[in-house]
């Protein structure tokens, strides 16, 4: 499935020489694909081991879609671990490589005393190097922090021979790639644990569960988000007293109500939910000190040609949800999924990439009061 760009030929090269001369290499790609939250996760209580302060819950998107590549090798001439992300060399030392990197380790070197291997099997002892490839905007809001972990941890486990649970080890890279280790519907249960142990990500309903449902990424910019989601949050947790009462007081029945609405395939309760908690995730964002502005003019024109559509209809067909970023992510039903490109394409004049992605472009009130 791998692309074949100049760049990832460069390197599959660059280790198939390498490693020819080696009987005892081992090179694994793998993919993984994004997930967008419709609960949304914002706030750690743990920031060492990402523990959240609320649960959370998104649908996996599929793996030909947005999607990260990622190839680990292993070989006897590795002097170090080293990562290159989108063909650039990144810092390997970050906690959270260093997090994934030892827990699979151990989890790796557990399994061969379990089962009284003395061999060096999977190269446990050797380096890995690591090629890591994103076919969408990286930190942009549309959650490459959780396609990438996601699939760095699936990878690494593959080259280590280590099976089992792995969202809680995909969660010490990033908080939603947890949900990316699974397909469908997925919640994030908050776990109650200071080791984070019960911290976990849990398949609510495969995909096969609504076949019906749409999703459609409207590009808005791809350029990186001026505040990361990380250090958001932070800030968010202790200046704004909306996200304590947000994961207090409302995520908690809210989960409750989504798990429902996706078991029962009730598509107005679940867009509506959606969108009321990406708007209170916005809310949040606002209410921070300094507070943090992820969507942009686009991103609200959005919101009211969503609203607009559903008000001319008299229900809701359509939902939007808003991660980190100004990018839309909607949400709709197969028998109105052509329609509301249409209605999209008329609102945003703009090339259809691939039928998948649509560059918003800024259009004026005007425009916006035409048609619906
Ligand atoms: P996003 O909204 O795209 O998830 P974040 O701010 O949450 O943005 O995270 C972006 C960061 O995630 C990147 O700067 C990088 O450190 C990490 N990341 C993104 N893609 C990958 C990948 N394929 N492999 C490893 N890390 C990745
Ligand atoms: C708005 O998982 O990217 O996309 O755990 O610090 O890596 P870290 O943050 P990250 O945050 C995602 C926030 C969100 C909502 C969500 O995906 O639930
Ligand atoms: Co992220």
């Amino acid at each position: 499935n791998i692309k074949d760009t100049r760049l990832w030929y460069n390197f599959k090269q660059l280790w198939s020489n390498r490693t020819m001369s080696d009987d005892k290499s081992n090179m694994v790609t793998c993919t993984a694909p994004v997930n967008i939250a419709v609960i949304k996760y914002w706030g750690k209580r743990n920031e060492e081991l990402i523990l959240p302060i609320n649960s959370s819950l998104s649908v996996t998107l599929h793996q030909d879609q947005l999607k990260t590549t990622t190839t680990v090798a292993t070989n006897r001439s590795f002097e170090e671990d080293r990562i290159w992300l989108n063909g650039k060399e990144e810092d390997i030392s970050h906690p959270r490589l260093q997090s994934c990197l030892r827990e699979i380790r151990r989890l790796a070197r557990k399994r061969r005393n379990d089962t009284h291997q003395s061999f060096d099997v999977a190269g446990l002892s050797q380096k890995v190097h690591i090629c890591s490839i994103n076919n969408f905007p990286t930190a942009a809001g549309l959650a490459s922090s959780a396609a990438g972990f996601a699939c760095l941890v699936y990878t690494l486990a593959r080259v280590f021979g280590v099976e089992g649970e792995l969202s809680a080890i995909a969660r010490q890279g990033s908080g939603s790639a947890c949900r990316s280790m699974y397909g469908g519907f997925v919640q994030w249960i908050q776990g109650e644990r200071d080791d984070g142990k019960d911290s976990l990500a849990q398949q609510v309903e495969p995909e096969s569960h609504w076949p019906e449902l749409r999703i459609l990424v409207l590009v808005v910019s791809a350029d990186r988000k001026p505040i990361g989601s990380t250090s958001g949050m932070q800030t968010s947790v202790k200046t704004s007293a909306l996200l304590k009462h947000r994961a207090e007081g409302v995520v908690p029945k809210r989960m409750g109500d989504m798990i429902e609405a996706v078991c029962q395939k009730d598509f107005t309760t679940f867009a509506e939910l959606t969108m009321k908690d990406s708007n209170q995730f916005h809310a949040t964002c606002l209410d921070t000190y300094p507070p943090i502005f992820y969507l942009n003019s686009v991103s609200q024109q959005i919101i009211n040609v969503v609203h607009r559509y559903n008000r001319h209809y008299g229900e809701t067909r359509v939902a939007y949800t808003f991660d980190a970023g100004p990018n839309a992510v909607i949400f709709t039903l197969e028998q109105h999924f052509s329609e509301f490109v249409q209605v999209v394409q008329h609102f945003f004049p703009s090339e259809i990439n691939g039928g998948k992605f649509i560059k918003g472009l800024p259009v004026d009130d005007a425009n916006l009061s035409e048609g619906l």
